[in-house]
């Protein structure tokens, strides 16, 4: 069996994992996971922002095919940035059939990302998706399983045929994937594809296929994906609903607390012996960023955690460092709050959400948003009724918008445009008419108190390094072997 790392740092998207954080985790012996969430439009925004630090056009340089490296460059690139009152130019929403250019760019991002993770160490690097954002699939496994991805993490659905896309991808044969269309008609084809072959310009030797790891919350699915996948899926993260982002929906009929967050019961626990039973290796993620939680979680027999909420707020994320700023105030204050909201998302999942003040957390603040969907990520597909084509809708786009393309009204009831937010949370804000910012909407798990443990009143940052030796503080060191060579070379600062 091979040897995987027992800490996991958590996907966190849209781009709070970023490479640098996962470069900083991975040389660590631990598993510094990317967000694989819309990678083609943040690396279109960083170009346009003059690409700081030359860190995008640095990665490029290694892309396999130059011409497309450079077409897509020139086409994004804005020497010195962009102004500061200038909107960030659109990229092309997904489709079933994306346009070539559009694949390139999906090919070319999850590549940047994964090279920039991978870059100065030789330690394994994994990249997270989620399995409901379909459209940017395919193009985006492949570009980072030619930058040599080693692990494949997605959740947010059932990613049964996922395993066999990996095992063609590594030998370059086309692959399809199943597009969920809801109203769809036998006979309708909702099938998308994509063939290498398209955008090979010269051949290239086989790729490593990736270990695929399912992220997950009930026994049957775990069973399910063992059984009927088109490929080895080899592990799983068991995720609890105390965890930062979206969270697998209670089972059963929707009951919400006092708060109106959506409340978990016993349906919802995951029967850990059964999956011990099933002999893969599967950490445990959802509040268990803790060293005890991580020695409760190997006597329950898992290969480790999967750690979001502590890596989130690290120096090395994505989010903003005033965010950060303002979060970990009042983590320190005993003020930190988090809502489990079971309608903000157009996906339909709960997504938690940290209470804070001038973001779209404030309801009020959000209302004096106009709905706009201009980047569609999490947008659902539908048989159009009109010709039997797929079309595309979300729930928080304008409503007399959702209505004409055949959308119930009380789906759009609550709705936040998570796309537009996400962005603003890593400073991507979208700047509308030279005046309208866009806010954000920063999640994390429920145990954000737990971070007090990491800061203080004197020292109020903390690096991705700090976050491993802290959870493997009271590991023994044949467990972590890899982490105890590194931890020699790092620089520790002391709570
Ligand atoms: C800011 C943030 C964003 C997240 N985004 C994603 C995501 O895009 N995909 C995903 O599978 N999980 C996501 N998660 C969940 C983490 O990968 C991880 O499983 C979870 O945070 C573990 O629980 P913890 O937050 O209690 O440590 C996110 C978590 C946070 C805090």
């Amino acid at each position: 069996m091979p040897k995987h790392p027992v800490i996991i740092q958590g996907g966190m998207g849209a781009g709070v994992s970023d490479w640098r954080l996962a470069n900083a985790v991975s040389r660590t012996g631990q598993l510094g996971v990317v967000s694989g969430t819309a990678l083609d439009v943040i690396f279109a925004r960083r170009l346009q922002d003059g690409d700081p630090g030359g860190h995008m056009r640095r990665a490029l340089d290694h892309f396999p095919f130059p011409a497309v490296a450079d077409r897509i460059y020139s086409e994004y690139y804005i020497p010195g940035g962009r102004g500061p009152k200038d909107s960030y130019r659109l990229v092309p929403m997904h489709e079933r059939v994306n346009p070539k250019a559009l694949n390139e760019l999906l090919i070319v991002s999850n590549f940047v990302e994964i090279w920039l993770a991978r870059e100065g160490h030789n330690n394994p690097v994994g990249i997270n998706y989620l399995e409901k954002i379909q459209l940017p699939h395919l193009a985006s496994m492949y570009g980072s399983m030619l930058a040599g991805v080693h692990y494949v993490l997605m959740g947010a659905g059932i990613p049964l045929k996922v395993p066999g896309v990996l095992d063609s991808f590594a030998n370059h044969k086309k692959a399809t994937y199943q597009l969920t269309v809801a109203g769809a008609q036998e006979g309708d084809d909702c099938t998308m594809s994509f063939d290498p072959a398209d955008y090979l310009e010269t051949p290239l030797p086989p790729l490593r296929r990736p270990h695929f790891f399912a992220i997950i919350a009930s026994n049957t699915l775990a069973t399910t994906l063992v059984r009927k996948s088109n490929g080895r899926v080899d592990g799983f993260i068991i995720e609890g609903p105390t965890a930062g982002g979206h969270n697998a929906p209670p089972r059963g009929k929707l009951v919400l607390n006092e708060k109106g967050e959506a409340v978990y019961g016993e349906r919802d626990v995951v029967d850990l012996p059964k999956i011990v039973e099933i002999g893969l290796p599967f950490w445990l993620a959802g509040g268990y960023g803790t060293p005890e939680k991580l020695n409760e979680a190997l006597e329950d027999g898992a290969t480790g955690i999967q750690v979001g909420t502590a890596f989130a707020y690290c120096e090395e994320s994505g989010l903003r460092h005033d965010y950060k700023r303002m979060l970990l105030k009042k983590v320190l204050a005993g003020e930190a709050a988090v809502f489990t909201d079971p309608r903000s998302s157009p996906t339909g999942f709960p997504f938690k959400a940290v209470l804070l003040e001038n973001t779209n957390s404030e309801t009020e603040t959000y209302k004096k948003r106009p709905r706009i969907c201009d980047l569609g990520y999490l947008r659902e597909s539908y048989r159009r009724p009109e010709d039997g084509q797929v079309g595309y809708r979300c729930s928080s786009e304008p409503v007399t918008v959702y209505i004409s393309k055949a959308g119930a009204v009380e789906d759009t009831v609550g709705r936040k445009c998570l796309c537009n937010a996400l962005l603003a949370n890593i400073g991507q804000q979208q700047i509308r008419a030279g005046k309208h910012e866009e806010l954000g909407l920063v999640t994390s798990g429920d145990d954000l108190l737990a971070l007090n443990r990491l800061v203080s009143e004197e020292c109020m940052s903390y690096a991705a390094a700090e976050v491993v030796e802290y959870l493997t503080s009271n590991m023994p060191s044949q467990i972590i072997p890899r982490q105890a060579e590194a931890a020699q070379h790092l620089h520790i600062v002391p709570a």
